[in-house]
């Protein structure tokens, strides 16, 4: 059965509750940091003052996320990964924090949405692409390189996701889609493994870890998006697909090209 821990509140706050190394993955959607009258968005055609909500405007982005960070590097497993995406609006801080607690960055994906919606300024490039860092605690880390390439139709996997922004399910004004954050939780954990979202939003990592038996621990502070999640995330269905991809995987030479943490072969 997995266990599912949703906490109602601040992450700076609650993140504090979690025991030390208890989290396998750590995904981390934060404020983008972009709502306010620098950033003008396209609203029904018109041109509008890009506006998230209250939650997307911090005076200093780089305390905040200096803060988030080290509580989820105490929580983190030696051998877990935590992956951080975001624009260009916040993404600057999050790599020199992962830098300054001296993690270990994997990657950065480059998330390309090929339906973003155009641009009605004509004095830039159509924003197209969020950034997901990827970083460990060590360089020995849980990266199950087989699914990877199993989601790939057999090629290894590159770190440019082409992945469609989806209509949303939720009034979440930035829902992510369920396939990211399949790719994101099926290699980097195993069945059983728990998974934390520190900014769950409207739940969409939680539905995906349970949906494929991971516990999660999902925080939220806003009371309307904690209900939507909970809601969500209650009516989803746990279904062994890891299990069933598992057993279509060689074993034995490949076995090396998992990182040493890596697969359980059960
Ligand atoms: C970018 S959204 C996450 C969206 C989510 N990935 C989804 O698929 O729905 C960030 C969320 O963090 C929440 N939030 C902002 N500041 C927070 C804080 N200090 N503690 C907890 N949640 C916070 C916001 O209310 C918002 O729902």
């Amino acid at each position: 059965m997995v266990n599912i821990k949703l906490l109602k509140g601040n992450a700076l706050e609650l993140l504090k509750k979690i025991e030390d190394k208890s989290v396998n993955l750590i995904f981390a959607d934060p404020p983008y940091n972009l709502s306010g009258e620098n950033y003008l968005t396209c609203k029904s055609g018109k041109i509008a003052v890009c506006d998230k909500g209250l939650w997307d405007q911090i005076e200093n982005i780089y305390e905040f996320n200096s803060k988030w960070v080290q509580e989820c590097v105490r929580v983190l497993k030696d051998d877990g990964t935590i992956w951080i995406s975001g624009t260009l609006h916040n993404h600057p801080s999050i790599g020199v924090i992962l830098k300054k607690l001296n993690l270990w960055v994997i990657n950065d994906i480059i998330w390309f949405k090929n339906n973003a919606p155009p641009l009605m300024q004509k004095n830039r490039f159509v924003p197209s692409t969020e950034l997901i860092w990827v970083a460990s605690k060590t360089k020995k880390y849980y990266f199950n390189y087989e699914i990877a390439k199993k989601l790939n139709n057999g090629k290894q996997m590159r770190n440019l996701w082409e992945i469609p922004a989806e209509r949303h399910k939720t009034p979440h004004p930035t829902e992510k889609p369920e396939k990211l954050l399949e790719r994101i939780i099926l290699i980097g954990s195993k069945e059983e493994d728990t998974v934390l979202d520190p900014f769950m939003g409207s739940g969409t990592t939680g539905v995906v870890a349970k949906r494929y038996n991971r516990n999660f621990i999902g925080i939220e502070i806003d009371d309307n998006y904690f209900e939507i999640a909970e809601k969500r995330i209650a009516s989803v269905r746990t279904e062994g697909i890891l299990l069933k991809l598992l057993e279509k995987i060689e074993v034995g030479n490949n076995i090396q090209l998992q990182f040493q943490s890596g697969l359980t072969t059960k």
